[in-house]
Parts: structure tokens; sequence; C-alpha cells
């Protein structure tokens, strides 16, 4: 026997595996067994609540629950009911507060009345006792599988789903009820009392109106335009507008360029739609409608930052790159007495995504 510093313990010598071990189980500090793990404390004692005891009280928290769930559908039909009252009037934020207040409020309603109601119901009437699901294979057996519907009849007769037909069928209704006013709101993305294919294919060019600069818009001259160069346009009166300018501009936005008369290559019926050289296009890409605003001078190509279509100035702005599917619009122009640009017309098209022109 002999003695070391580490309290006075006997030490006996030992070889191979058994001495690993023993220096595991005796090495303080890097013990990997624990020894005073804490036990199981188990579930607590279960308490009855009052809608068990009392049948008086489990008839009232169900009438709790289906008047939550009917006053949801009651909130679902106020945001609809809203939603026409206070229809938004254009340039009116005092229409546009009370429409998003009311049809909020409705929303808010139908949304907390089914969630407290589903709260409410599992917490005061479907069963509550301590459950305990094991872990098994993803695909059950048969066995398995039959226990899972036995499972769910289960909880079907716990919960009173089916037997407590009240709360079923409000709860059915308010889930019915609750996405109706979504469906109702997106009526107010379509044009009002008016024919939206008539309202896309027209813009505000017309016949005189002369081109001016975005956003200023100032006239511009065609002496100003230099070779070269490209202009960001929209039509006169645009920039006064005080209400509806930005769908205005979302339609009649143009870029006006200049080319070397030489470098233009017009379709035969459009030789008139230029000016010394000078070109109108639209700005809407007929890809998906996103601004064409990068031109390139020296290959007079038109870019796309959205998916990267190609637009040639110099050839009718056909399409030599990219998803778009037809060329960019043009606006044909003119000058007036005082040498200012004009539009000759409106868009002889219609300008944006190509499937608005489809049948
Ligand atoms: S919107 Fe222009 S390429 Fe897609």
């Amino acid at each position: 026997m002999a003695q070391d510093d580490n309290g006075g313990k006997d030490v006996i010598p030992q070889t191979g595996s058994s001495a690993v071990e023993h220096a595991l189980e005796e090495s303080p500090g890097t013990a990997v067994i624990v020894q005073d793990s804490v036990a199981d404390p188990g579930f607590p004692p279960h308490r009855q609540r009052v809608t068990d005891k009392d049948p008086k009280a489990a008839k009232q928290a169900e009438r709790t629950v289906y008047t939550l769930f009917y006053l949801s559908i009651v909130g679902s039909v106020f945001a609809i009911a809203a939603y026409m009252a206070f229809p938004i009037e254009d340039g009116d934020p005092g229409a546009i507060r009370l429409n998003n207040l009311f049809i909020g409020l409705g929303i808010a309603l139908a949304l907390l009345a089914i969630g407290i109601g589903a709260v409410h119901w599992g917490k005061a009437l479907m069963a509550d006792h301590e459950g305990i699901d094991l872990r098994h294979p993803v695909k059950g057996t048969d066995e398995t599988r039959a226990r899972a519907v036995e499972i769910f009849q289960e909880a079907n007769e716990e919960s009173g789903f089916g037997r407590r037909t009240l709360i079923r069928n409000s709860l059915v209704g308010a889930l019915i009820a609750f996405p109706l006013p979504a469906v109702v709101l997106f009526r107010g993305l379509a044009p009002q009392n008016e024919n939206p294919v008539e309202l896309l294919s027209q813009t505000m060019w017309k016949k005189g109106l002369r081109l001016t600069l975005d956003p200023t818009g100032t006239p511009i001259k065609a002496a100003d335009v230099t070779l070269g160069s490209a202009f960001q346009v929209i039509p006169e009166g645009l920039a006064e507008m005080e209400s509806g300018r930005l769908e205005a501009k979302a339609k009649a936005a143009v870029l006006l360029m200049r080319l070397k008369p030489e470098d233009l290559h017009e379709l035969p019926d459009r030789k008139s739609w230029s000016y010394d050289g000078i070109v109108a296009y639209s700005k809407i890409c007929t890809h998906v409608g996103c601004p064409v605003a990068l031109y390139e001078q020296q290959t007079h190509h038109l870019l796309c930052p959205c998916h990267q279509s190609q637009f040639d100035v110099a050839n009718h702005a056909k399409v030599i790159f990219g998803p778009a599917a037809r060329p960019l619009p043009q606006l044909p122009i003119a000058v007036d007495d005082e040498g200012y640009l004009i539009a000759q017309s409106d868009f002889t098209e219609p300008v944006g995504p190509s499937f608005w022109e489809r049948p």
C-alpha cells in the first residue's frame, strides 16, 4: 500500500481498460456519470375545473363560446358593410381614414372573437387530462393507424365537436365568413364604374399636347434635345393634376431620344411619327410594366432593369433581348409653331404589359 497526496487515499495500481474506467469514476471535474440527477417530479395532482363538476357552468361556457363565434361573423359582416358604407373618395384623406378604421375594426373583431372562442372552448370544455404520445416511426403499423382513428374519434367525443352542434356550426360559420372581407376588398382594386379595358387602352396624350419634362412640367423645345440625349417626359398638365396624377403618369410616361436621322430605321407607316431624329416611346415595359429607364447612347438600346429586356430605339423599339413580347409603343410627335414638341395623338396601341391587348 502506498499513500498519495490526495487526502491520504490508497492507490491501487491498475493496467488496461479497467484502469481507465477507474480513473473516469474517481477523477474530480471530469466525471461523465451524473450521480445526483433530479428525480422526475411527475405530473401535479389533477384538479377538476368548474365546468367538469357543474353542468350549469359547462352550459354557460358553451354559450360563451358560440356567442364569440357568432360575434366573429358579425365582425366579418361589419367589415363588408363598412367597405360599402365608407368608400374611398379620390384625394379625400378623411374618407380613407374612415374606410380603414371601420374595415380594420370589423376584421379585428372577427379574428379576435374566433381566437378567444377557440381558446375558451379548449380551456373550459375540452377534455382536461394529460396525455403522453410516444414517438414512433413516421408510417405506423395498421394497428397504430387504427388507434389513430380511435384517438380521433375520442377527441371528437371529448371535445364535443360532433355533439355540441351550436358551437360546431357557429365555428364553421365564423371560419367561412372570416375570409369574405378580403374577397370584397379586392373589388377596390378595380376601377369604379368604368370599363377597365378602355381605361388601360387610353392615356392622357392627345393631339397638340406638349411634351414636358418630368417632374417639373417644363415644355420641351425640339432645339433643346441634343443628339444622343434622352429625356424623361410627361404630358403637359400632368404635373399640376391634384388627383389621379400617379395613375395618369403610370400610363403616359414617355422617353424622348434624339438620334441621327440616318440611324433611324422607321417603319413605312411611321415615317411621320418622329421629328428630325427625335423619337418618343412609352417608358412602360411591355413585359410586366417596369419603367424602362436605362438608355445606352452608343447602341441606341433601352434596357429594362427588372428582367433585362432590351429594346432597339433605332429600329422602332423592337425587342432584341429578354422576356418582353412586343416593342415599346411609339408616341407620334411633331412641333408646334413655337418650336415645342407636341403629340400628334394618343398612343395607337395599349401601353404596358402585352396581355392587355389580348381579347
Ligand atoms: S418588366 Fe421589363 S423586362 Fe420585365
